[in-house]
């Protein structure tokens, strides 16, 4: 969709890309990436998420707590071998986890949902600096051992894991022949 303003035109058009490579978000760029982050709608500003960031050697450490707990998990082989190279499908990877805190005012599903969109919203940046990204779950990210495996407390939760890098081959354009009034009820 043709957009001359720049922030629309990143919302309208932006695509999640599969195949990235090197380079990686550079620190600076990393460092905005996460700046955005911490931007996102945040009640009583309970900051309720962290960044497991990995590259280099970290995607072989977060493949290896995969295979793991994989092999904790008793998943077919299949799976199991294929665990410690998820994370090499892209120079970085950053694992969001919502980390709830006490509060008597704000859900944990509220927190969950503003951890969720640190997701969306470091995907974005990542676009805007030139990287491609896409947000993925798959069975880590309900498998306790795995959450174990990162350290997480029973309360936490990852929310996605965000693989970015520079995309590989050409981007399909955002299709946009979907009408909005199929989504839409006014009330
Ligand atoms: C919570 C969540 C989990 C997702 N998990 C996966 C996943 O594990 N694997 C995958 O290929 N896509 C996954 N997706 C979808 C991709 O992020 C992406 O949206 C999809 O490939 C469509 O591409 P597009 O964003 O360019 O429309 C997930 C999306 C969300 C919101």
């Amino acid at each position: 969709m043709d957009c001359l303003n720049p922030a629309l035109d990143l919302l309208l058009n932006r695509r999640s890309c599969h195949q990235l490579s090197r380079p990686a978000p550079s620190d600076n760029d990393l460092a905005l990436i996460l700046q955005a982050a911490l931007r996102v709608p945040d009640f009583q500003r309970l900051r309720p998420f962290r960044f497991l960031v990995a590259r280099d050697e970290g995607l072989d450490r977060l493949g290896l707590a995969m295979q793991r707990a994989a092999l904790a998990a008793e998943k077919p082989e299949k799976v199991v071998a294929r665990a410690s190279q998820m994370p090499h499908r892209a120079p970085l990877v950053i694992v969001v986890v919502a980390s709830p805190k006490p509060s008597d005012k704000v859900s944990v599903f509220d927190q969950q949902l503003c951890a969720a969109s640190t997701v969306l919203t470091m995907q974005l940046a990542a676009r805007a600096l030139n990287y491609g990204g896409i947000w993925r779950s798959g069975w880590v990210m309900y498998d306790r051992g795995f959450h174990r495996e990162l350290g997480l407390t029973d309360s936490e939760q990852i929310v996605g894991l965000l693989y970015l890098g520079t995309p590989t081959g050409d981007e399909e354009p955002a299709s946009s022949t979907e009408n909005i009034h199929d989504f839409m009820t006014w009330l």
